[in-house]
């Protein structure tokens, strides 16, 4: 079968032909993959913790929908199910026997597509039940492929509920509507960051360095969310007119991170998901800011099978709603590996079809 390699961590892709071997459990034709900047990152050769299953290539892809082909007895799953497989996949450590891998205390875990274990980039693949969630409405077989980026925004939202119960944090008609929620960084994981927190109620301003393209600009304007573009307005004038209760960091640059100390209210919640850049090792300023503050900073990576369940909620009751479809800007064949290198004008997620 066809399977888009590389061999981490040097990187480079290559359409390859592997053979499954014979391994047991649920055979899963693939419907979707999607391409995101982890994939972009290891096929450039950037991603220093991306390694192989076995011998010296990886298949790539994290990010899927497929449709199960072949089961045993299994009650779990039948013919024709639709599916999302999970990346993460538990080590021996405590919160990884709890089923939270996502919260891993000793690293010993491996991710599909990622790191020591091979990916979805391929016309099929074999898994474990466990390891696999339902989409039970096929009506949304495309948008599914969003589950992956979106799970991490669904644990990234139960950090948010509960760090606001430190203190009353909620506007006079106990809902979210007075609080303003900025969230840096255009790309999928920040428009699904910002549609999420958009709809549970908050102001939400997307913020960019640069113009934003006409696809970007349309989805932000048909969700009602706010968006500045740094170039031509001054962050701090626009936290003067609407103040930033809470940031997300979907960038992962230091001065991202400057920006948000500096203009975040006191009691303020920022979420720092981005990893492109460097913290610096210290920076008395921004401490000093922190906790005068009482700004809550918590760092959030992956979810766990749950997160993985509500997104799909999330996409089924949400997703035609909020137009979540227009994410989805292009369709690939797994021969057009030059997605992995070309940035398309107006590209928000890209995806290959592979049946
Ligand atoms: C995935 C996460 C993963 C992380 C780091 C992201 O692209 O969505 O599940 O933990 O990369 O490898
Ligand atoms: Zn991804
Ligand atoms: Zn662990």
């Amino acid at each position: 079968m066809r399977a888009i390699t590389t061999i981490p961590p040097g990187g480079g892709v290559k359409l390859s032909q592997v053979n499954e071997g014979s391994s047991s459990g649920i055979r899963i034709k693939t419907h979707l993959t999607g391409i995101c900047g982890t994939d972009k990152e290891i096929a450039a050769g950037k991603l220093k913790f991306a390694r192989p299953e076995v011998g010296q290539s990886l298949i790539l892809g994290h990010e899927a929908v497929g449709i199960v082909s072949e089961t045993s007895d299994d009650a779990a799953f039948k013919e024709g199910d639709v599916v999302v497989p999970i990346v993460r996949r538990p080590g021996k450590c405590r919160m990884c026997q709890l089923g939270r891998q996502d919260y891993c205390e000793d690293g010993d875990f491996v991710e599909a597509g990622i790191r020591g274990k091979n990916g979805f980039m391929r016309d099929e693949f074999v898994e474990n039940a466990e390891y696999l969630v339902k989409v039970d409405n096929a009506g949304i077989l495309d948008l599914a492929v969003l589950t992956e980026p979106l799970k991490n925004v669904m644990k990234m939202k139960e950090i948010f509920q509960f760090l606001r119960l430190r203190i009353p944090w909620y506007c006079s008609d106990s809902t979210l509507s007075c609080k303003n929620m900025y969230v840096f960084g255009t790309g999928t994981e920040g428009l699904l960051i910002s549609t999420v927190f958009k709809e549970l109620g908050m102001n939400v301003v997307e913020v960019n360095r640069h113009p934003l393209g006409e696809n970007v600009l349309n989805y932000l304007e048909n969700n009602k969310i706010e968006y500045l573009d740094t170039s031509a307005e001054k962050l701090d004038r626009r936290v003067k007119e609407f103040s930033m209760d809470a940031a997300v960091d979907a960038v992962g640059a230091m001065d991202v991170f400057k920006e948000i100390t500096d203009n975040i209210n006191s009691n303020g919640i920022a979420l720092m998901f981005g990893t492109s850049g460097q913290l610096p090792s210290s920076n008395y300023e921004v401490l000093e800011s922190i906790v005068d503050k009482n700004v809550a900073i918590v760092g959030s990576v992956d979810g766990a099978k749950i997160h993985y369940s509500e997104a799909i909620n999330f996409l089924e009751a949400h997703g035609k709603g909020m137009h979540m479809e227009k994410l989805i800007t292009g369709k690939y064949e797994p021969e057009d590996l030059k997605v992995f290198t070309e940035r398309e004008k107006g590209e928000i997620k890209k995806v290959i079809a592979w049946s």
